[in-house]
C-alpha cells in the first residue's frame, strides 16, 4: 500500500508541477485571453420571447429644437426615434420600412448581432431601397444602452434626424426610481431655421465634421428634468451628433458612471467628466440631494472656454423614499497590464489628403474607403478568441472617434502612457496628433466595419473592415 500511496502523491505533485510549468509556458497572448475569459458572453441566450417592433423611416415636419417646425427625416414620426426596450434574453424583431427618398439600412450600434443583421450596405446586406422593407432579428448578448442609425450616407441621414435608442435591460434591473434616456445632438440650421442642406462640405471635412449651431437633448433645447429630493435615477446618455463631442458637467450633483458604451464597469466610479464622442453612451447613477431643493444645470464643457447648457435638473417636491442598493457592475474587466509589452498586431495611421469626390479624403494607412459597394479585402483578419493589440496614430490635427462594429475593446494607452479604464468601449476619441493603443479579444465572427464616427470623415474615406474568423 505504502508505495502506491506515495506513488499517487508523487503523481499528484508531478501533475501540479506540470500545470504550473504549463501556466508559465503560456504565451503572454494566451494569458491575456485567459484574463479576458468571462468578460462578456460568447453566445446569446434566447429565452424564447420575441419582441416585435415596427420601424418606419420617412420625412416629417416636427416641432424641434426651440419648438419651430423643422423638416427632418424621422423614425416612426419622431426625433429622436423610438426607444426600444427589451430584457436580456429576449429576441428583437424589427420590421423596418424605408419611405425615404434614398436607400438606407439600420445599423445597431454597439450590439453584438449576427453579422447579417449589422445593417452595413453591400457588406452585410443589400441597401433597403425606397419603398422596401427588411426584417432585423437578433438576440442581444449584452444588457446596456445601444442605439441605431442608418449606415448609408450617414452624414446626411443621421443629421436629418434618423436615430433611435435600444435599451437592453438586465434580467433583473436594479431598482432605480426611474430610467431616463437623454439623446444629445446638435443641428446646423440655416437662416430660415431649417437643416443646412449641404452635407460633407469642404469646411466640415477639413475640421471635426459638422458641428451645429443648436444643441438639443431629446430633440429640444431648454430641457428640464424634475427629480424629487433623494430620487435616484439611471440616466442614459447617447451622443448621436455627426461630429460634436460633449463633456457634460453635472456640477454638485452626486453622479457615478455605471456603464460605458453599454457595458458595466468593474465597479461604479465617481463621475468627473467624460468625453462623450459621437457614438458613445454613458450610463449614470444620479441621486438628487435629499435635503436641498434647487436647480442643477448640466453644461457641456468639452471646450471649457465655450460652455453649452444642455439641460436643467430641477429638484423639488416631496422627498423620495430612500433606498440603498449597490450600483450594477460587471466583475470581469481584464486589467491587461501585460498587453503593452506584446507586439502591436497592426498599426493604423490616420491622415487626410486632397482628392476624392469631396475634395478631401480621410485615410487609414493611406487608403480611403471606396464606398461600401467596393469594400475590398479586410484591413485585418483576426481569429476569434485571440488577443489583439491595435495601435492608431493620428497624424492629423483633427479629432477622430474610432469605432468598431461587432466587438468591444479596452483602451490601453494614450501616447504610450498606460491608462487604466475599468471598462470596455466600442468608440474611443483620439485627439489631435495622438497615438492610442487598444486591446481586444473578438468573440463574434464576421466582417465588421471600423470607422471614424465623425460621419463626414467616414463618408470621406475613414472607414475599413476587420474580419473575425471562427
Ligand atoms: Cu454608429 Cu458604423 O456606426
Ligand atoms: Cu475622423
Amino acid at each position: 500500500m505504502e508505495p502506491a500511496v506515495r506513488g499517487f502523491r508523487t503523481g499528484a505533485v508531478l501533475a501540479m508541477l506540470a500545470a504550473v510549468a504549463s501556466a508559465c509556458q503560456r504565451t503572454p497572448q494566451e494569458r491575456l485571453v485567459r484574463e479576458f475569459a468571462g468578460s462578456y458572453p460568447a453566445e446569446a441566450r434566447p429565452n424564447g420571447t420575441v419582441r416585435m417592433f415596427e420601424l418606419l423611416a420617412a420625412p416629417a415636419e416636427l416641432a424641434l429644437v426651440d419648438g419651430g417646425k423643422l423638416r427632418v427625416w424621422a423614425y416612426n414620426g419622431q426625433v429622436p426615434g423610438p426607444t426600444f426596450r427589451v430584457r436580456l434574453g429576449e429576441t428583437v424583431r424589427v420590421n423596418f420600412t424605408n419611405r425615404l427618398p434614398q436607400a438606407t439600412t439600420v445599423h445597431w450600434h454597439g450590439v453584438r448581432v449576427p453579422n447579417g443583421m449589422d445593417g452595413v450596405p453591400h457588406v452585410t446586406q443589400g441597401p433597403v431601397e425606397p419603398g422596401e422593407s427588411f426584417i432585423y432579428e437578433f438576440t442581444p448578448k449584452d444588457a446596456g444602452t445601444f442605439w441605431f442609425h442608418p449606415h448609408v450616407r450617414s452624414s446626411e441621414q443621421v443629421e436629418r434626424g434618423l436615430y433611435g435608442v435600444l435599451v437592453v435591460e438586465d434580467e433583473k434591473p436594479a431598482p432605480y426610481d426611474r430610467d431616463v434616456v437623454w439623446v444629445l445632438d446638435d443641428w446646423l440650421l440655416d437662416e430660415t431655421r431649417q437643416i443646412f442642406p449641404e452635407f460633407d462640405t469642404m469646411h466640415d471635412l477639413m475640421h471635426d465634421g459638422r458641428w451645429g449651431n443648436a444643441i438639443t437633448v431629446n430633440g429640444r433645447t431648454g430641457v428640464q428634468l424634475g427629480l424629487r429630493p433623494g430620487e435616484r435615477i439611471r440616466l442614459r446618455l447617447v451622443d448621436t451628433a455627426n461630429g460634436r463631442v460633449f463633456n457634460p458637467d453635472f456640477g454638485a450633483l452626486d453622479v457615478k458612471i455605471i456603464a460605458v458604451d453599454g457595458l458595466y464597469l468593474r465597479a461604479a466610479i465617481p463621475y468627473r467628466g467624460f468625453e462623450l464622442a459621437p457614438g458613445n453612451r454613458l450610463d449614470l447613477d444620479v441621486t438628487a440631494p435629499a435635503a436641498a431643493n434647487g436647480v442643477f444645470s448640466v453644461v457641456d464643457r468639452f471646450y471649457p472656454q465655450m460652455p453649452n447648457p444642455l439641460a436643467d435638473i430641477v429638484v423639488d417636491g416631496a422627498p423620495a423614499p430612500e433606498h440603498r442598493f449597490a450600483p450594477p457592475a460587471h466583475a470581469r474587466v481584464p486589467a491587461w497590464r501585460e498587453a503593452l509589452s506584446i507586439p502591436v498586431t497592426k498599426q493604423f495611421r490616420v491622415n487626410a489628403r486632397r482628392g476624392g469626390e469631396h475634395g478631401i479624403e480621410w485615410t487609414f494607412n493611406d487608403q480611403a474607403f471606396a464606398g461600401h459597394a467596393h469594400a475590398g479585402p479586410p484591413a485585418l483578419s483576426m481569429r476569434r478568441g485571440t488577443f489583439q493589440r491595435l495601435q492608431f496614430t493620428n497624424e492629423s490635427f483633427r479629432l477622430h472617434p474610432i469605432h468598431m462594429h461587432g466587438m468591444f475593446f479596452r483602451l490601453l494607452a494614450r501616447n504610450g502612457v498606460p491608462v487604466d479604464e475599468p471598462f470596455f468601449r466600442d468608440t474611443v476619441l483620439m485627439h489631435s496628433k495622438e497615438t492610442i493603443d487598444v486591446g481586444l479579444v473578438p468573440e463574434d465572427a464576421g466582417r465588421w466595419m471600423m470607422h471614424c464616427h465623425i460621419l463626414e470623415h467616414a463618408e470621406a474615406g475613414m472607414m475599413t473592415t476587420l474580419e473575425v474568423t471562427p
